[in-house]
């Protein structure tokens, strides 16, 4: 039989600014479900990408005095290098500009056009670039939107409509039963409201004339327009999925409808009304079934403000790999913000969190466990000793944190995995220190005593190593190699162990300047 299969998104970014914190968490997060998943013998793929089409990318690029085309083929290979840089690249990178993309946009389009469920109307409206979308009088504070703090343009023009208010009471009702699964659930509520209340809803407005913005996909029914941009946008989940646009929904690759049968999407957010409204209902117009679950996190803020490119204030994954490492940075991320709610970002922080997490905790654990087997134990992975009930409750601690990783991850809870985890180093410490075996190593009586503690402290950490393949792989690969496990991960009693540098050394705040 093949394996389950299983599949993962994350946004696709726009490419009009380089990487920053927030693209790099919901990366970091997907990556990590991903190795849990595969871990456990699951087919997992994700898809990630970037956003090239839109007004927000003419704008950028003129900035640069670049075309759009070469300005976002630019930004995206950066995307691209930085993901395989930092070890966390996607199964798959869609950008919407790929042919095969396109390909799948005006299929869609044309057999939803021919379906029924697109209509020519005239708009007018107030329009936000930032968001590339017509506002309601609820986005703005002070006749600015809220998000980007710019005042919208009146604007005026011919659009075509997806007829997606026929469908709201259908997805109220798939939200509320939960068949559409929206978590955290203070995120199914909102989504909820916003169905309750349609005065900020009505049907989605597709198309963008071309003698405005040419830098877009056409229409395949009227060639002076192009796709709005969002509608293009969710349509890379598929595309990355491996869907065939040539073929109707129901005849597509046997790899696609698997994997499509188990989507989840990761978003933040200020994304939640495209994925919440628009696209299930997109879906139903394709013939497609909704996403299995939608799960949605806040905003990492620096200085209690967003980070984004409008205001300037990004955190470049690549530059805190250099001050501080890449896992301790990806540690901070997972374990600092419970996900679903805003977190702060600082580097006193990040300092603060890797050194009593990783470096006085799990690192000091592999450190004086590898030193100890070194000194007392001639270098070997000792046998183990009679089974004692402190022994037996530190192995069945390990059992308890595993399946608290697991449901952490499976709820997409990433910072109670890491908690679970970190608590376990802990109580193994504690056991190592009670058991006091450089001690107990002094006294031939109790000698046995000390190489059974240091088997039992070795069995925990190759546990531990287990729980942080999704969480930590390279510091999980190290901890492998330094006790020479078995290649399924097995503790082999009498193999050579290996002290090595600490693990994870401790961090020094870098100033700037
Ligand atoms: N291109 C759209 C998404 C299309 S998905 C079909 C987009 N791109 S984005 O680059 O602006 O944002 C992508 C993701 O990054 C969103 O989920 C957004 O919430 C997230 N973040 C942007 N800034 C963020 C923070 N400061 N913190 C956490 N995530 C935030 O929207």
């Amino acid at each position: 039989m093949s394996r389950p299969a299983w599949l993962v998104t994350t946004p696709i970014y726009y490419a009009n600014a380089e990487p920053h914190i927030g693209h790099t968490y919901t990366t970091v997060v997907a990556d990590t479900l991903v190795r849990w998943r595969r871990q456990r013998g699951i087919d997992a793929f994700s898809v990630s990408g970037t956003d090239e089409h839109g007004e927000k990318m003419v704008e950028a690029a003129a900035a640069r005095g670049l075309a759009p085309a070469a300005f976002t083929e630019a930004v995206s290979a950066t995307f691209q290098r930085t993901w395989v840089e930092l070890g966390i690249s996607p199964s798959r990178f869609v950008r919407t500009t790929e042919p095969a993309h396109v390909r799948n946009v005006q299929a869609v389009l044309q057999r939803v056009y021919d379906a029924g469920w697109i209509d020519q109307r005239e708009y007018e409206g107030l329009y936000c670039v930032g968001c590339e979308r017509f506002l309601t009088e609820r986005d703005l504070v002070d006749g600015k939107c809220r998000d980007h703090e710019r005042v919208p343009e009146r604007r005026r023009e011919v659009n075509y409509f997806f007829l997606m208010s026929r469908e709201f009471a259908w997805l109220r009702e798939e939200i509320a039963s939960d068949r559409i699964w929206i978590r955290p659930e203070r995120y199914k509520n909102e989504a909820l409201a916003m169905l309750r209340d349609e005065s900020g809803l009505g049907d989605l407005s597709i198309s963008r004339p071309k003698a405005r913005l040419a830098w877009g996909i056409e229409l395949p029914f009227d060639s002076a327009h192009v796709c709005y941009v969002w509608f293009d946008a969710l349509l890379s989940y598929l595309t990355g999925a491996g869907f065939d646009g040539t073929k109707p929904a129901d005849a597509q690759p046997p790899e696609f409808a698997a994997r499509w049968a188990t989507a989840e999407h990761l978003i933040g957010k200020d994304i939640l009304k495209p994925h919440a409204i628009f696209w299930p209902i997109m879906l139903k117009a394709i013939g497609l079934p909704p996403y299995r679950r939608l799960h949605v996190h806040g905003y990492w803020n620096v200085d209690n403000r967003k980070v984004s490119k409008s205001l300037g204030n990004m955190i470049s994954p690549l530059a805190m790999r250099e001050r501080y490492g890449f896992e301790p940075f990806r540690w901070f991320l997972l374990r600092e913000m419970s996900f679903g709610l805003d977190a702060n970002f600082t580097e006193e922080a990040l300092v603060e969190r890797v050194n009593a997490d990783l470096a006085n905790n799990l690192g000091n654990l592999v450190s004086r466990t590898l030193n100890l087997v070194e000194k007392l134990c001639a270098g070997r992975v000792p046998e183990a000793g009679p089974d004692e009930r402190e022994e037996r409750a530190v192995l069945e601690g390990a059992d308890a944190a595993r399946a608290r990783v697991d449901a952490a991850l499976e709820a997409v809870q990433p910072h109670l995995a890491a908690a679970a985890v970190v608590e376990y180093a802990s109580a193994v410490n504690r056991y190592v220190d009670g058991r006091a075996p450089w001690k107990a190593a002094k006294d031939p009586a109790t000698e046995p005593l000390a190489r059974a503690t240091l088997h039992v402290a070795c069995q925990a950490l190759a546990r531990l190593r287990a729980l942080l393949v999704p969480l930590l792989p390279a510091a999980a690969e190290e901890i492998a190699a330094r006790l020479a496990l078995g290649p399924d991960g097995a503790l082999v009693p009498g193999a050579p162990v290996r002290k090595g540098a600490p693990l994870f050394p401790r961090l020094e705040l870098v100033r700037e300047g």
